[in-house]
């Protein structure tokens, strides 16, 4: 990732992560990634197989064979789809039976492993800001660009049933925070962002200031480093 720049966003679930990836990607007119999207393809992919999402073994099995395309869809909003069998399950990832399959294949080692090289590949499409639970601290360490969002509980379970979903955020949190294999963590060096009784457009707007005050700062080391003689 040399010559590329990676914002990540990790947090909790409901957190405002989405919303606030793509106000950040269309105004930078970076491109996004919703690394959470992908772990739900496996875990609908595995239920469509009748894989047993609580055998291991057998999900990574189906993880090691199945047939995979990352697309860049270019428009308004840049961003990356994962293909299984030539097909973006779009909605079937969203539903309830998705969501509660998807933590247990999260937490297989292999499918891990598995992610991280589809997600690191990502960076041939360009500029990212990519969301999850582990891409300050395990997908893009080496980044300078890490945020952490939270939420008090009773708001995230609202913004969740607002969208039709009534689920056990805390649960599921748990469960994220709990496995052996990349748990949810504050990466180190990463900006707290609680953004609780906040609008999407004052959280990203505080993310995209400290953003482009780092670029700034980037791109005037790098101009001083340009203008040092040699001698
Ligand atoms: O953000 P989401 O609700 O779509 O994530 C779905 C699940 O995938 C969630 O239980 C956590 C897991 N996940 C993960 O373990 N690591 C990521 N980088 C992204 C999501």
């Amino acid at each position: 990732m040399e010559h590329h720049i990676v914002i990540a966003m990790d947090g909790t679930s409901a957190s405002g992560k989405s919303t606030n990836a793509k106000l950040i990607a269309r105004s930078l007119g970076y491109v996004y990634v919703d690394t959470g999207a992908m772990y739900r393809t496996l875990a609908w992919y595995c239920l469509k197989k009748k894989v047993d999402v609580d055998d291991h073994k057998a999900v990574a099995s189906l993880c090691r064979r199945w047939k995979t395309e990352l697309k860049c869809i270019e428009g308004e909003l840049r961003h990356v789809r994962l293909l299984v069998d030539d097909y973006y399950p779009e909605k079937e990832v969203r539903t309830a039976e998705t969501s509660a399959a998807v933590a247990a294949v999260a937490a297989v080692p292999k499918v891990r492993d598995w992610m991280k090289k589809a997600q690191r590949q990502c960076i041939q499409f360009g500029n990212l800001v990519m969301e999850g639970r582990d891409i300050g601290t395990n997908i893009f360490p080496e980044t300078d660009f890490k945020f952490y969002l939270d939420a008090n509980l009773a708001e995230r379970t609202a913004r969740r049933q607002a969208e039709g979903v009534d689920e056990n955020l805390a649960a599921r949190d748990e469960r994220d925070s709990q496995r052996a294999a990349a748990p949810l963590m504050i990466p180190l060096g990463a900006v707290m962002v609680n953004n609780s009784g906040q609008t999407a457009e004052q959280t990203s707007g505080y993310i995209l200031g400290i953003v482009r005050q780092r670029l700034k700062e980037r791109e005037d080391a790098r101009l001083v480093a340009q203008q040092k003689p040699r001698w």
